[in-house]
C-alpha cells in the first residue's frame, strides 16, 4: 500500500504512470465524459487511463436532430471512431432529457403545445434514428435522464422552486419513460438501457427510483440498470436541511443496494468532487485559485474519492463502469457556471498531473 503523496507535492507526470483503467480493469470500466477536442487536447490522459467514454454534449438531442428531421452525427461518429480506434467503450448520453431539447420538439406547427400523439411520433423518431445509427458502437444508453426530483416526484411541467420543469412530462405524463425504453430495445436489444439521475443518495428520491423502476420492471420494460451521476463534495452540508447533508457514503451505498435488489446492474456516470459545499453561499472572493486549493483540501478530495472508491470496489460485482464527468481540472463543467468560480474536482489537476485524489484512488 503506497503511502499517499503528500498534498501539494504531486509527482511529476511519470514516463509510464501507472493506469487507473488497467489497476481497475478486474473491476469494472474506467470512463470519461469527452467534448469534441479531448482526444486532442486530453489524449494521453485519455488514452493511459480511460477505456471508455460518454460523449458530454455530442449525443443530446439537441446536438443530433437540432431540426426536425435534420439529423447531424458528424461530431458524435468523430468521436465514436477515435474511441473506437483506441479499443474504448462508449455509452450513449442521452436519449431523453428535460434540457438540452430543442424547443421545435414541443410545440405543433401553430407554435401551440405539441399533442400527446404529435410528441410521441417524435419520440419514437428520435430514438429510432439515433439508436439504429449507433447500434454497435454505442454499448449502454442513458435512456432517460433526471425524471425524478429531490422530494420524489415525477420531474413535471409544473412550477416548482429550482427544478427545472418537463415538456417531456407536461405533454405525456410518465408514459415517455416506459415508451423511451422499449423504442430503445427493440432498435438495439443488445444495448444496455440506463435509467441516470443525480442525487439517488437522498432518501426519497432513492426510494421514488426504486418504486418507478420496479414498476417499469414489472410491466416488462427492458430497463437494465441505473446511472448514479455522483456529482459530490469534498463533504457533505453542515445544514441539516439541504439535500447536500445526504451525501454521505452510507446513503450510496443504500442506493447501489435497492437498485441491485431489482437485479439491475449499476453504474456511476458522472463522477466528480468539487471542492464546494453543497448549500453553502460563497461570496466571489472565496471562490477557490490554485492557490487556494491548497494542500488541506486536497487531502479532504483524496480522502473522499478514496472512500468512494473502496465502496465500489466493494460492490463491484453489480457496478460495471464508472465514468468521470470530464478528463482534468482544465476543463470542467463546474468550473463553467461562473466564470471567476474555478473548481478542482478530477484525478488530474490542471497540467494534466495526477494528484493526491488519483494516489488515493489508485492505493490499494
Ligand atoms: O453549443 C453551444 C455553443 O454554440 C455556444 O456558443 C455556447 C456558448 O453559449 O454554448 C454551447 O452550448 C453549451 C453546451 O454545454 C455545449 O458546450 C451550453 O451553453 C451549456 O449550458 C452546456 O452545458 C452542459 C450542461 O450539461 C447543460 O445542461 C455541460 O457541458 C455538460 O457537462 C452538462 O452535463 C450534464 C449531463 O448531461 C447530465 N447530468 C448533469 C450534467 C451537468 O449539468
Amino acid at each position: 500500500m503506497p503511502p499517499p503523496v503528500a498534498a501539494g507535492m504531486e509527482q511529476p507526470p511519470a514516463l509510464e504512470m501507472a493506469s487507473l483503467a488497467e489497476k481497475y480493469r478486474p473491476y469494472f470500466a474506467v470512463g470519461a465524459a469527452v467534448d469534441p477536442q479531448a482526444f486532442d487536447t486530453h489524449g494521453k490522459l485519455l488514452k493511459t487511463h480511460f477505456n471508455s467514454i460518454t460523449t458530454e454534449n455530442a449525443m443530446k438531442f439537441e446536438s443530433l436532430q437540432p431540426t426536425e428531421g435534420q439529423f447531424d452525427f458528424g461530431r458524435a461518429d468523430a468521436m465514436v471512431s477515435s474511441a473506437k480506434a483506441q479499443n474504448m467503450k462508449v455509452r450513449g448520453h442521452a436519449l431523453v432529457w428535460h434540457r438540452q431539447t430543442p424547443d421545435w420538439v414541443f410545440v405543433d406547427a401553430e407554435g401551440k403545445p405539441a399533442s400527446k400523439q404529435l410528441l410521441r411520433g417524435r419520440l419514437e423518431s428520435h430514438i429510432s434514428q439515433v439508436v439504429e445509427h449507433f447500434k454497435g458502437s454505442v454499448y449502454a444508453w442513458d435512456v432517460v435522464n433526471e425524471a425524478i426530483v429531490n422530494d420524489g416526484t415525477y420531474r413535471s411541467d409544473q412550477e416548482k422552486e429550482d427544478i427545472d420543469k418537463s415538456r417531456w412530462h407536461g405533454i405525456m405524463g410518465k408514459s415517455y419513460i416506459a415508451a423511451a425504453f422499449r423504442l430503445a430495445h427493440a432498435i438495439d436489444p443488445q444495448a444496455k438501457l440506463f435509467y441516470n439521475d443525480y442525487y439517488n443518495y437522498i432518501p426519497e428520491k432513492r426510494q421514488a427510483i426504486y418504486r418507478m423502476l420496479k414498476s417499469l420492471l414489472a410491466d416488462g420494460v427492458p430497463v437494465h440498470g441505473v446511472g448514479l451521476q455522483a456529482h459530490l463534495s469534498i463533504h457533505s452540508s453542515p445544514e441539516p436541511t439541504h439535500h447536500g447533508h445526504f451525501q454521505t457514503m452510507g446513503n450510496l451505498e443504500s442506493a447501489i443496494e435497492l437498485y441491485v435488489s431489482l437485479g439491475l446492474e449499476v453504474q456511476v456516470t458522472e463522477l466528480d468532487v468539487s471542492v464546494y459545499l453543497p448549500g453553502v453561499k460563497y461570496a466571489p472572493e472565496q471562490y477557490f485559485t490554485t492557490e487556494s486549493f491548497g494542500a488541506k483540501l486536497r487531502e479532504e478530495q483524496a480522502k473522499r474519492y478514496g472512500e468512494l472508491f473502496a465502496l465500489l470496489r466493494k460492490h463491484h460485482r453489480a457496478i460495471t463502469g464508472v465514468t468521470f464527468w470530464g478528463i482534468a481540472d482544465d476543463n470542467t463543467w463546474l468550473s463553467e457556471f461562473d466564470s471567476k468560480r474555478t473548481d478542482f474536482p478530477l484525478l488530474f489537476d490542471k497540467q494534466h498531473r495526477p494528484k493526491a485524489a488519483f494516489q488515493a484512488v489508485m492505493g490499494f
